[in-house]
């Protein structure tokens, strides 16, 4: 523990992997913050192959929610946890640092979104299934370039919920002098 403080220590922190969310949308102004935020994370090579595919529409949402769940067979309440943004960051498939990169980014996303008040969580199944025939063809009509993998998607909104902090685990640091 330290008793260093400052507004990023904070927000990192304090962000929450949010598991409920209300219908209420984001502004474009705080969405485009976000996306700014996750083109600012660092890249190997300074190489920023990646793409940002932002779904601003509840109904459009709840449509990749439907492809993803009929992809690996998921009961019909699947749906993000209900938040009516998403953003799906892809990287060129063959690029070495495609994953670090892409998960560099989302991580700005979700820190970016914490400390505008705005409540996120790292959506794995849109990864999973993105190479499925019938996502694929959707993620090409949403944006996703064909060349692309998805490395993960960020759902967004309001939380209808406080989620409690998960426990971090203790002895995972060493500092050598
Ligand atoms: C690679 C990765 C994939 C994740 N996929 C999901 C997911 O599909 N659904 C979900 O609810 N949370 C997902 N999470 C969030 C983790 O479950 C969460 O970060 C962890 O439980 C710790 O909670 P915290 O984020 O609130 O600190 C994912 C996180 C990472 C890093």
């Amino acid at each position: 523990m330290t008793a260093i403080n400052n507004s990023v220590l904070d927000v990192i922190k304090k962000r929450r992997s949010t598991r409920a969310f209300l219908p209420q949308q984001i502004s474009r102004e705080e969405l485009t913050a976000i996306l700014e935020a996750g083109c600012w994370a660092p890249t190997g090579h300074g190489h920023q192959g990646w793409h940002f595919t932002a779904l601003y529409n509840a109904d459009v949402v709840g449509k990749l929610a439907a492809a993803v769940r009929q992809e690996l067979n998921l009961p019909d309440t699947y749906c993000f946890y209900g938040a009516p943004c998403l953003i799906i960051v892809s990287y060129e498939r063959e690029y070495e640092h495609a994953w670090l990169d892409g998960s560099a980014a989302i991580q700005n996303l979700l820190l970016a979104a914490e400390s505008l008040g705005i409540e996120s969580c790292w959506i794995n199944q849109v990864r999973q299934t993105c190479d499925a025939p019938a996502m694929r063809r959707l993620l090409t009509e949403l944006g996703v370039p064909t060349d692309h993998v998805v490395i993960g998607s960020v759902a967004l909104g309001h939380g209808a919920a406080v989620t409690a902090p998960k426990p971090r685990k203790e002895g995972v640091v060493n500092i050598v002098e």
